[in-house]
């Protein structure tokens, strides 16, 4: 799968998505897909990494995972906005913080070229982050999804 094609569309999200688990579940189609999604291009990277492919693909990870996180913490936090979840604020703080860290990530790559320690602690970052996220902030979603 390239980095730079990533399309909900195209790739079997149900099926690739081994991390996810139905206590993620948003009540909210659309955003369980992204999650999904999300596991799953970390999965990738680990499997790249694993395989000796992470110095080709980081930059184009970082940049795909970058837009494609963005993307969905803004249908997220239109979401909880419209129904009113009283977990917006938090969600939106926490979006934030990730895409922070996740900046932080870029800036060392961009200055001391690739290193696979980082690659390696960006992926650890990105599954404990998702799994606690996801579980304890998007789930909150849950019991007002149905007043979207
Ligand atoms: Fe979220």
């Amino acid at each position: 799968m390239s980095w730079r094609r990533i399309d909900l569309a195209e790739s079997s999200v149900r099926e690739s998505a081994v991390k996810w688990s139905p206590a993620y579940a948003t009540g909210v189609e659309r955003l369980d897909d992204q999650h999904k999604m999300l596991f799953r291009i970390s999965e990738d990277f680990r499997v790249a990494l694993d395989e000796g492919r992470g110095e080709r693909v980081y930059d184009s990870l970082l940049r795909s995972l970058d837009q494609y996180a963005r993307g969905h913490f803004g249908v997220e936090e239109r979401c909880m906005h419209q129904c009113q979840c009283p977990a917006a604020q938090d969600n939106v703080v926490a979006h934030r913080g990730f895409i922070e860290v996740l900046a932080g990530f870029h800036a060392r790559h961009a200055v001391n070229g690739f290193d696979r320690q980082d690659a390696q602690r960006l992926v650890d970052f990105l599954d404990r982050w998702l799994a606690d996220h996801i579980g304890r902030i998007d789930v909150q979603i849950k019991p007002y999804a149905k007043l979207l």
